[in-house]
């Protein structure tokens, strides 16, 4: 693990749950405005402004604006309108569902030798730090999307209460704190980033972070819509910045980005339907091959460690195939039906032993692929209209690349990092890759962030969470919870402790107190190399639908708060 990676897991611990419940009665009526708020995000502030326009009439996606401008300010460390993500979206009135891909694109001039040197090694820092690092941001575009053709109320109301907090200011919590501390050099040498330090330092829990310039090009996006941030005023400062920094961005990357709108990817699994991330996000595919590959193993009755063992075979196989075959789908061709069916589940579940770890070195290498074949956030509502919204948002590292573009108060993303820079070279996430994923002219990276949806008989779950490489590890885990425990338990899936397996390098990480010395013994005598990780991870955020008595009810991880960022 680099250093950068260790200090990602440099925080403490501990622990706050914060559940909300709502009568959803089966005929949708609004219950009292206090009991009404079905919307879990990472940050109080976000989740409070969501609720105010929800409060207002506002629908889900309303909501969704709202609170993602909102997290843009008070989580400026995981998400922003200079980053990018997916809002995974359910329509109640038709049940049409919907992936709006707001995934950063490479630079125009980009070259696939940019991020190596002359013997062809990574060169991680230009990727991660600084103007070169960052991708063309998609957020901006996906608010004025959203606001065009799913919102109720104009950009103007659904941006002002973001536009409030970044005028205004808003107190740094621990997280934060954490964060601007493990991001702190980057941000000191850039004096366009002053203010989301303390006189040059990461500033301690409740100081005021104010961003005016923030505040004002944020009211360029309410009141122009996309073309307040690509074109103009404000895309002519971002690019003087980012080319004076070395960075590549030109005219027509920030005109011409696109939001594409993709079928979510969509599995049974046990009589349950779950609608989830198409590429570019690996999500979908990766949780498909386990979770099939898991379906006819009879998991309920089997003692813990041998469920693990199995759950770990599947995510090895899922994994593996991520770093094959899987990419841009606008770049590459992925052979998406083959990976995501059962026959080929079935086949990749014939090489698990119950008692022995497949050797990761035994599996396909990524080199043989063949061509056909904390930061990040996550906020999750259900209106009472039954419109749903999961959406998953990032920066990549906390901070993104730790540069502001000019005196536009916009944090740029890191997220060159999440391509494949050179072959088998791992990422900031340790996740390898090859052609499928690597750096081209326009073309999105391949993520990780699995906005999902579970819906059987009994309700509708709509979760997800930040954690680079482990967030399918840990939507996988909530997933099987949902299906496998007696009863619904909504603190108890979030909470889940957690342990992930991602093909390389080929180890089970745990968290750090979450399972017993025998649980770890009898893996490993099973031929696992089993490691604890440094800190806890993930911050999952998921609301549930009971159908049955048509309550709704919020949570966000007890992992949060602590600041736990990847
Ligand atoms: O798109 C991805 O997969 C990553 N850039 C997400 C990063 C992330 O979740 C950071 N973590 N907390």
């Amino acid at each position: 693990m680099t250093s950068a990676a260790h200090r990602l897991f440099a925080h403490p611990a501990a622990a706050i749950a914060l559940v909300l419940f709502v009568s959803l009665s089966a005929a949708w009526r609004p219950a009292a405005a206090e009991q009404q708020c079905p919307i879990a995000s990472a940050h109080p502030l976000a989740t409070k402004a969501g609720c105010e326009i929800l409060a207002k009439g506002g629908s889900a996606f309303d909501a969704a604006i709202t609170v993602t401008a909102a997290l843009a300010v008070v989580e400026p460390f995981s998400s922003g309108i200079g980053g990018g993500g997916f809002y995974l979206l359910h329509r109640a009135a038709d049940r049409y569902e919907t992936f709006v891909d707001a995934r950063e694109t490479a630079p125009g001039r980009v070259t696939a030798d940019f991020y190596v040197d002359d013997s062809g090694a990574p060169k991680q820092r230009l990727s991660l730090d600084g103007a070169t690092a960052a991708a063309i941001p998609g957020i901006p575009a996906a608010l004025d999307w959203l606001a065009q053709r799913y919102a109720s109320l104009p950009l103007e109301k659904l941006l002002a209460p973001a536009i409030g907090l970044a005028r205004e200011g808003f107190a740094a919590d621990s997280r934060y704190a954490w964060a601007a501390g493990y991001r702190e050099p980057e941000l000191r040498a850039d004096p366009n980033a002053a203010g989301f330090l303390d006189h040059g330092k990461a500033p301690a829990p409740g100081f005021l972070v104010k961003q005016p310039h923030l505040a004002a090009t944020l009211e360029r996006i309410a009141r122009h819509g996309r073309d307040g941030f690509y074109r103009g005023e404000i895309a002519q400062r971002m690019l003087a910045a980012v080319q004076a920094a070395g960075g590549l961005w030109s005219q027509e990357d920030l005109a011409g980005y696109k939001i594409v709108e993709r079928t979510p990817h969509r599995f049974g699994f046990r009589g349950a339907r779950i609608v989830t991330a198409p590429l570019p996000s690996s999500g979908g595919l990766v949780m498909a091959q386990a979770l099939q590959i898991l379906e006819p193993l009879p998991l309920e009755s089997m003692d813990e460690v041998q469920r693990a063992h199995y759950v770990v075979e599947a995510w090895r196989r899922g994994y593996n195939d991520r770093a094959r075959f899987m990419g841009d789908p606008d770049f590459v061709k992925v052979p998406v039906a083959k990976l995501g069916s059962r026959d080929y589940a079935r086949q990749r579940a014939a090489s698990m032993n119950p008692d022995k770890a497949t050797a990761s070195s035994a599996l396909p290498p990524v080199a043989e692929a063949v061509g056909d074949g904390d930061d990040t956030t996550h906020f999750s509502i259900i209106d009472r209209f039954g419109n749903r919204v999961a959406a998953t948002l990032s920066v990549n590292a906390p901070f993104g690349a730790g540069f502001v573009a000019g005196d536009t108060g916009v944090l740029l993303n890191n997220h060159m990092n999440d391509f494949s820079l050179a072959p088998s070279a791992p990422n900031l996430y340790r996740l390898v890759g090859n052609e499928a994923n690597a750096i081209a002219p326009g073309k999105r990276p391949l993520s990780s962030m699995s906005p999902t949806f579970v819906e059987d008989s009994r309700g509708v779950l709509v979760l997800g969470t930040p954690g680079g490489s482990r967030i399918i590890s840990m939507v996988t885990l909530g997933v099987l919870d949902y299906m496998l425990g007696a009863q619904v338990d909504l603190p108890r899936i979030i909470g889940l402790p957690r342990y992930h397996h991602q093909y390389l390098p080929d180890r089970v990480e745990v968290e750090p107190g979450a399972f017993s010395e025998s649980w770890m013994q009898a893996l490993r005598a099973k031929g696992h190399t089993v490691e604890v990780g440094r800190r806890k991870w993930g911050n999952m955020q998921a609301v549930y639908l009971d159908k049955v008595n048509g309550m709704a009810s919020a949570g966000s991880d007890p992992r949060g708060k602590a600041g736990v960022l990847f």
